[in-house]
């Protein structure tokens, strides 16, 4: 286990929309570089960089044709390897985004796998064996490519599954088992992207669509299996390198696969969700805990929770995040009074935390663009940095129609130059919180936690992180409850706490992290 995960703050760095270095209206690593201070200021010492490789972007990136290669429009390879190496002389860590599961149709394994002939690399995908053989259970492209079969995709249809192989076979005519040489070949192809860059100084990946491997799998066994061999070779080659899996299922991605942490989605009624996206489209009605309309229980989230941080324990992580390039920002439904007490709670759970570019300054989820790049719904939460009240917001000297997304030129749109000037504001918050949890060791990843208070339907909802406490009621109306601990040193505080006599009082919307 890499040791400077559990005092590590991530950042998440859309590349295209963070800083445009050469004026062609699109980020790229110098600009990323150029920024560095700035994220380190705020207290994030390690980046999760969304995919940079070269690729026709139908699915911004996730959709990569040359896995070796870095996308001109960020840079070149030298541009990554400066990267990484300013980002240590800061003593700071970039994670590479890997896509293990598929590839876009244009990667040159595609071109040669579609070949009607067979070769070497006719197994690298998975293909029917004739185009009459569609069986409706698949998500396969049918009578695109001359070769006599049809391929099965990952995500979007241009990006074919790489074949890892099926843990049940039902269809023995197409489906390979795991252990098929051809499978274990995708396998051995993908660590060596692995060490290629991490031989160039990277520091680890945040792995998308772990789970997504061998099909069939429906317990992800073969899917885990291909995850622990790749822990050994960590472990054995990089041991100071990590893996964070897009998961969502902390027992099998940590426990069995061997990932250093996952991610807690946002997946609809799970306790993430509860607790900070559950606002209901439909009704347009609040109902996340995290709310002021206080309409949330917490209850899932702490029963989740509780026994995933317990199963997972000293094997890895649990990552919150405040948002990533796939869900709308929290300020869709949250003002900057609610989005303080989120983030603030956030920064004090246990696992390893992942800031989104912008949520420091509570950038606006621009609901209203049309889709980028396969972005869609997405869309709205992949626009440009907001750094400065100059032209562009600072983020491109491009002239605003060759920006990569349109900037929010609403009059009161937030930039860090306002916002650093500002001692209450969101940006300043997130700062001191960020702060105050690495400088104790308590507050870090693999500290203590315990809930003290937590009750269906009621407020607050109040942990112990070893020799401190964390009150929080996000609710906009005061509460009390009995509580069997003092505050003898109140260490950061919205709104107000206090105790006497075996109560707890909150006010309206607060905040308070507190030794006892
Ligand atoms: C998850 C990524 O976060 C998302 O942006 C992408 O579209 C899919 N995986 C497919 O790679």
């Amino acid at each position: 286990m890499p040791a400077w995960l559990k005092n590590s703050v991530f950042y998440q760095v859309y590349p295209q929309s963070f800083c445009d270095s050469n004026g062609d209206g699109i980020g790229d690593l110098k600009g990323l570089i150029s920024k560095l201070d700035y994220i380190n200021e705020l207290g994030c010492n390690a980046i999760w960089l969304n995919p940079v490789y070269d690729s026709p972007f139908m699915d911004a990136g996730y959709d990569v044709r040359n896995y070796y290669k870095i996308a001109e429009r960020y840079g070149t390879n030298d541009d990554a390897k400066m990267l990484f190496e300013e980002a240590h002389k800061r003593n700071m860590k970039i994670l590479m985004d890997l896509v293990p599961g598929h590839t876009s149709d244009t990667h040159e394994w595609f071109t040669k796998s579609k070949q009607p002939l067979k070769n070497e690399l006719s197994n690298r995908y998975i293909w029917t064996n004739s185009v009459w053989e569609a069986p409706p259970q698949y998500r396969l492209m049918c009578g695109i490519t001359d070769r006599d079969g049809n391929y099965l995709v990952n995500y979007f249809s241009s990006q074919p599954a790489l074949n890892y192989g099926f843990y049940e076979v039902t269809h023995p005519d197409w489906q390979l088992p795991a252990n098929h040489p051809d499978c274990l070949r995708t396998v051995e192809a993908i660590k060596d992207i692995m060490r290629f860059w991490l031989d160039m100084g990277c520091d680890g990946f945040r792995v998308d669509m772990a789970d997504s491997l061998v099909k069939n799998d429906e317990e992800k066994i073969a899917t885990a299996a291909i995850w622990a061999g790749i822990r050994e070779m960590m472990d054995k080659d990089y041991p100071e390198c990590a893996l964070v899996s897009e998961w969502c299922n902390p027992k099998r991605a940590i426990n069995k696969g061997g990932f250093h942490a996952d991610f807690y989605l946002d997946h609809r009624g799970n306790g993430y969700s509860t607790a900070f996206r559950y606002y209901n489209y439909e009704t347009g009605k609040q109902e996340s805990y995290f709310s002021k309309e206080g309409n949330g229980d917490i209850m899932t989230l702490v029963n989740e929770f509780t026994e995933n941080y317990k199963a997972t324990k000293d094997n890895g992580y649990i990552s919150f995040f405040t948002c990533n390039h796939d869900n709308p920002r929290m300020s869709a439904w949250y003002d900057q009074d609610e989005l303080k007490i989120n983030f603030c709670t956030i920064f004090t759970l246990p696992g390893v935390p992942f800031l989104y570019y912008g949520d420091e300054i509570g950038m606006r989820y621009m609901s209203e663009l049309t889709s980028k790049e396969g972005g869609f719904s997405r869309t709205g939460s992949r626009t440009p940095m907001q750094w400065t009240n100059g032209i562009n917001k600072g983020f491109s000297n491009a002239s605003a129609e060759d920006l990569y997304l349109p900037v929010d030129t609403r009059k009161n749109a937030p930039t860090v130059e306002n916002q650093e000037k500002n001692e209450n504001s969101l940006y300043n918050t997130v700062k001191k919180i960020i702060a105050i949890r690495k400088a104790n060791e308590d507050l870090c990843g693999n500290g203590d936690f315990e809930v003290l208070y937590a009750e269906k339907n009621k407020y607050p909802f109040i942990f112990k992180r070893g020799g401190f406490i964390v009150a929080v009621n996000p609710k906009a109306e005061d509460v009390s409850v009995p509580f069997d601990y003092e505050i003898k040193e109140k260490v950061f505080e919205l709104g107000n706490a206090e105790t006497s006599n075996g109560t707890i009082s909150l006010k309206d919307q607060s905040y308070c992290l507190f030794k006892y």
